[in-house]
């Protein structure tokens, strides 16, 4: 199969008052044609200087990059065969919706004709037809995301690149534009997505690569990164919440690693091997020690999870604000 993105241990670091960052640490991914690579990481993982750097913004310090067989530094080639949707929406204010995409066709040497019918077929497909003669200023924040995902279709790009598309928007929001991204990646453009939202990784990308402080750090698909939690995970919750350490030492045994004790939930969980061996020696276990139990059970874990396990911390974590407490968390 064709890798329309590829890059291999590219590096990045920046310069800055406190000393020298290492943003890409030696990053190799690929895209095949048609498919949509989730790119899953927190706020600073490197996210968006790699999408910079694949989309000819930013030059690597090393390491190569290519898209559609055409190395990055060939700006000429490889800029035409890319939209860009950035994670800060990108579309002039005191424009309407219209002027912006015809602005946009234009910078692609469409005629004014053209460009103005690939507008109208742009704000047509993104249900924006009945806004497009407003101005942008007017436009609720999901209008302007749509807006600015509509400007990256107008060259009709070979490869899509998002960079947190639904980032800061309402989950309501976030669930229509996940509807037009699916009927976008649904039409066979390959698409680089990045996201700090797991669910979003789940629900959108072919394959998911997590990135934390610029190394990638596990590739598959949701199914195989949560396979390697060793496939299931063991639940138990005692009706009294002081006994939840006591649990915690008991299903700590039973599975792999460390149990997670949310506090929020007065939920302990861990990975176990085999489900049903789990579940009897914990219930047996439990009830030796005379521990009640508002729940037990085995489910799949979630890719939150899966985040947890791989980096030791969570992967939604808003911009500059420690971790909400009493969210759990590994003890
Ligand atoms: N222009 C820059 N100058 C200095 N540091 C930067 C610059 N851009 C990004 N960084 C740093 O590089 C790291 C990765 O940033 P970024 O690629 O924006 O991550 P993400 O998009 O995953 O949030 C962070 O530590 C960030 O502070
Ligand atoms: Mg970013």
């Amino acid at each position: 199969m064709n890798a329309m993105i590829e890059t291999t241990d590219v590096v990045k670091h920046f310069k800055t008052k406190d000393g020298v960052v290492k943003a890409v640490d030696g990053v190799d991914i690929s895209v095949t044609e048609g498919e949509v690579l989730g790119l899953l990481g927190p706020n600073g993982a490197g996210k968006t200087t790699l999408v910079k750097i694949i989309a000819t913004l930013l030059e690597a310090d090393s390491g190569t990059a290519t898209v559609g067989g055409f190395d990055v530094s060939d700006v000429a080639k490889v800029r035409p065969l890319i939209g860009l949707a950035g994670q800060f929406a990108a579309v002039d204010d005191v424009l309407t919706g219209r002027e912006n995409l015809e602005i946009v066709g234009r910078l692609y040497q469409l005629s004014g004709k053209e460009a103005a019918d690939r507008a109208t077929e742009v704000l047509e497909r993104l249900s924006l037809t009945d806004a497009a003669d407003r101005l942008v200023r007017t436009y609720s924040g999901g209008m302007r995301r749509r807006l600015d995902l509509g400007a990256s279709l107008v060259g009709q790009p070979t490869v899509l690149i998002l960079d947190e598309p639904t980032t800061g928007l309402d989950p309501r929001t976030r669930l229509e534009l996940w509807d037009f991204l699916r009927e976008l990646v649904a039409g066979g453009t390959t698409v680089l997505l990045t996201t700090q939202y797991l669910e979003e990784a789940d629900e959108l990308a072919d394959r998911i690569a997590v990135i934390d402080s610029g190394k990638i750090i596990a590739k598959g698909t949701a199914d195989e990164l949560k396979e390697r939690l060793g496939g299931d995970v063991l639940f138990a919750a005692p009706v009294d919440r002081s006994k939840i350490d006591d649990v915690g030492r008991i299903v700590g045994a039973i599975g792999n690693g460390d149990p997670w004790i949310d506090d929020r939930t007065g939920e302990v969980s861990i990975p176990v091997p085999n489900r049903i061996e789990a579940l009897l020696a914990a219930g047996r276990q439990l009830e030796d020690e005379g521990i009640e139990l508002a729940d037990l059970g085995v489910k799949r874990p979630t890719l939150d999870e899966v985040f947890l396990a791989l980096t030791g911390h969570a992967a939604e974590v808003e911009a500059d604000e420690p971790a909400p407490s009493g969210k759990g968390g590994r003890r």
